[in-house]
């Protein structure tokens, strides 16, 4: 008999911890940075197509593989198949989860020092024109590691607290006061002169721009957003209740995921225009930007501390959700306690992030196939392994798993709409494969 899992309380509580696992740097720091550095509209395009085409039905996908199977994604994949063939799959996965978990945390780790120095003043006491070259300072020094050390700590200790208490009471609390205050910086930023500029550099798409890079990282970019191609929202869907609606749940968070997004493109990019700064910055984009924006307002520093402590735990809540891989895959595997599985990941984490955190300054000239070590651990993950993952999980579940199984995960005790989970399996056999497929060939 398979021992009970501890089981996520409300409705709500399911929401938010997806959610929280979604929305975080994905949507704040990296898909405006990833939009400005390939032609906004043209990337937004590609993005939406992605995350509704591809997106919805995956983590559609993921739901009903760990929920069925209660277990992480390793347990699931041999659950299903009744093999262990499949196992490279969550080696892949696990890979993956700890590149991403190390370079994040360094980011997670600036949006620290940018907390400590609005609360400090001294953020505001830096002159617009010196922003890009204090922000260039402060990455090229050992900082940023400090920063990411303590990120981790704070994670570890979350975790430690266990999957009910410590991040379902988290996310209540959290994501809905970030929604409010996007809204307000997005009001700001559409009263800015150069905002028609801003909204056209993001929604008017040149389909001259549409290139297979812009493809390749839109693509990514939904993935990594979404948190899915790795088992993230499997391990989640492992702690689901029989009733939790699980197309309903995916839909929802595939929606506020995105919405975070557009408004966070919505409040940078007015900005960038307004200012005269460069939409292709890269990492460095919204870090050079947003304080300009919240030292306009009265109360800079305020909304500043506020904003970036929000994101602090934002990324925590990502952050959780991508260290549950590893653990729940020690913990289930090995049958390590939980406390030794976190520390075993934290530490192995801080090693890797370093390296990441450096790779801006002191290591730098170390690259790997042309890239920094930071960029490169993004790459591997966002645009090669998860979108492989997401692949793979779409077959699985679209051919493989048992037909009934499926249908009655999909409808989850209660009414699915009869043309629903027709389009979600048209969606895993033929759409996701394909366009993934062909968008690797393309470039
Ligand atoms: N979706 C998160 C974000 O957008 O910030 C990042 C992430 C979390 C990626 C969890 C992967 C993951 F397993």
């Amino acid at each position: 008999m398979m021992a009970r899992r501890v089981q996520f309380t409300t409705r709500i509580g399911v929401i938010a911890t997806t959610v929280g696992s979604a929305v975080g740097l994905g949507n704040i720091w990296r898909f405006p940075y990833e939009a400005g550095a390939h032609g906004g509209g043209a990337f937004m395009l590609c993005y939406l197509f992605f995350i509704f085409i591809i997106g919805i039905p995956v983590i559609s996908a993921e739901f009903v593989m760990g929920r069925a199977a209660h277990s992480g994604i390793m347990g699931a994949f041999r659950y299903h198949s009744g093999n262990h063939r499949w196992d490279w799959v969550s080696y892949a996965s696990i890979l993956a989860a700890i590149l991403i978990l190390s370079f994040y945390s360094v980011v997670a780790g600036w949006t620290m020092e940018y907390t400590f120095d609005s609360v400090t003043g001294h953020l505001g006491n830096v002159a617009d024109s010196a922003r890009h070259a204090e922000f260039d300072s402060f990455i090229s020094g050992w900082r940023p590691v400090w920063w990411m050390i303590a990120f981790l700590a704070i994670n570890a200790a979350v975790l430690l607290g266990g999957v009910q208490k410590g991040i379902e009471r988290m996310s209540n609390i959290l994501m809905p006061l970030l929604f409010v205050i996007l809204l307000v910086f997005c009001v700001n930023s559409l009263l800015m002169p150069a905002a028609g500029e801003g909204l056209a550099f993001l929604f008017k798409p040149d389909f001259s721009a549409i290139t297979p890079s812009v493809v390749l990282g839109a693509m990514g970019q939904a993935f990594f957003s979404l948190s899915i191609g790795l088992g993230c929202m499997m391990t989640y869907a492992s702690y689901f209740s029989d009733s939790t609606p699980i197309v309903k749940t995916a839909t929802t968070t595939a929606l506020l995921d995105t919405l975070v997004a557009v408004l966070a493109g919505i409040i940078i990019f007015p900005a960038v225009f307004s200012f005269g700064m460069q939409s292709e910055a890269g990492p460095k984009l919204v870090f050079e930007v947003l304080p300009s924006i919240f030292y306009r307002l009265p109360g800079g520093s305020v909304w500043s501390a506020m904003f970036f402590f929000l994101l602090v735990l934002a990324s925590l809540t990502s952050t959780i959700s991508m260290s549950e891989i590893f653990i729940a895959f020690l913990c289930d595997e090995f049958k390590i306690a939980r406390r030794k599985a976190t520390v075993i990941l934290t530490l192995l984490a801080m090693v890797l992030g370093s390296l990441c955190a450096l790779s801006f300054g002191p290591i730098s000239d170390i690259t790997i196939f042309g890239k920094t070590i930071f960029n490169a651990f993004d790459y591997a993950s966002s645009n090669i392994i998860l979108p492989i993952g997401g692949m793979v999980i779409s077959l699985f579940v679209g051919w493989r798993l048992d037909r009934h199984t499926l249908l009655s995960q999909l409808a989850s005790n209660g009414r699915l709409p009869s043309w629903i989970a027709p389009c979600i399996i048209i969606s895993l056999r033929y759409i996701a494969p394909i366009c993934i497929l062909a968008v690797f060939l393309a470039s």
